[in-house]
């Protein structure tokens, strides 16, 4: 599909749509992150779900080759607590191989936007407050993505849906911003274009492409999943959690409203391998805490990550048309 939409952030990575596609752990490996870049939109590989940094270097290669020429990122996410993840050593590969375009998320991203910066590439940190959203930008990033509480993943503890951070956050903002959370329609993304953003975050409404590697079980019930089908937990300990509504998500939420309870009364429940293994690997969608949000709501059939993005483009280009048909046609009220 040709291009309908320019703004700084497709200058800036060089990509025919305003979409990024934001790290997804375990999911976000060669075949999709190649497949997206094809499809004329940047999405960030994610190093930690790769064993190794050897085992990502090999992964972020095959993306190169699978790309066609077509531009690959990286997401470079902060630990908030987890000490030991190389970081730095993720950063050099990605520049090692002539990578430009990262996605950071985390606290205190200044160091890592300086190194990113210094190896001559381009970021956009993705947060969720207006306050981290300015702060990044003073820090020297190129551009700043603000998802809201509907976002599938760690949307934080702020309670403000998208629209509501771009309006706090606009008037005071030099740099472009995209905006994410539970976007998976045309509309919805020209209605972020609408509101001053210069691009969008998809993340769930890609679960169910064809490149991503889960199980079938696991993307057949996102198929058939609606808009209220997720729910979050964990906002209690300062790290909310939205994923799909499943058995774990409700034994987690149980054990949270239990008085005393303590992070590690959770086990491996809360961790991230154990959804990998048991929804992702062996399709038990039921089992573990798997990140999405209503955004999956609107996908209704398994297909190529390429179809998706163009149909979404199509649509809002659609959306456009009919907004502009309205108010010049006068139906809007008052105009007439
Ligand atoms: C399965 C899944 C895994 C994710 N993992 C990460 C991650 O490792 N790092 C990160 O910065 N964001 C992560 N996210 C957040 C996405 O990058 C993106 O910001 C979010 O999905 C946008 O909201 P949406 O899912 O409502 O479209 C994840 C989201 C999903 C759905």
């Amino acid at each position: 599909m040709e291009q309908v939409f320019r703004t700084r952030l497709t200058e800036l990575f060089g990509i025919k749509h305003p979409v990024l596609v934001g790290g997804m752990m375990w999911l976000s490996t060669a075949g999709f992150v190649a497949a997206c870049a094809r499809a004329g939109v940047m999405a960030f590989m994610t190093p930690r779900s790769y064993p190794t940094p050897g085992d990502f270097r090999d992964g972020l290669g095959q993306a190169i080759d699978m790309a066609a020429g077509a531009s690959v990122g990286v997401n470079l996410t902060i630990p908030r607590h987890t000490s030991g993840i190389p970081t730095q050593e993720y950063l050099e590969i990605a520049q090692k191989l002539g990578v430009r375009a990262f996605e950071t998320a985390g606290s205190q991203p200044g160091p890592l936007i300086d190194a990113i910066k210094s190896g001559g590439g381009r970021v956009i940190h993705k947060c969720t407050r207006p306050r981290h959203a300015l702060a990044a930008a003073r820090d020297g990033a190129d551009a700043v993505a603000l998802v809201g509480m509907e976002a599938g993943g760690h949307p934080g503890t702020n309670p403000h849906p998208a629209h509501v951070l771009a309006a706090e956050t606009l008037p005071h903002l030099t740099v472009p911003l995209a905006l994410g959370g539970a976007i998976g329609t045309g509309g919805q993304i020209l209605s972020a274009l609408a509101q001053g953003a210069e691009g969008v975050v998809l993340g769930s409404r890609l679960l169910t492409a064809h490149e991503i590697w889960a199980h079938d079980a696991y993307k057949a019930r996102l198929v058939q999943a609606g808009i209220d089908d997720t729910t979050t937990a964990l906002t209690g300990f300062g790290v909310t959690w939205r994923v799909l509504a499943n058995r774990t998500a409700q034994e987690v939420r149980e054990l949270e409203a239990r008085p005393g309870v303590t992070f590690s009364d959770f086990g491996e429940k809360v961790s991230g391998r154990y959804g990998r293994d048991n929804a992702y690997i062996r399709g038990d969608w039921n089992t573990g805490m798997l990140s999405c949000s209503a955004a999956a709501g609107f996908a209704n059939r398994v297909e190529p990550v390429g179809v998706i993005l163009d149909r979404l483009m199509a649509d809002a280009q659609q959306a456009m048309q009919t907004l502009r048909s309205r108010v010049l046609d006068g139906q809007v009220a008052g105009t007439s």
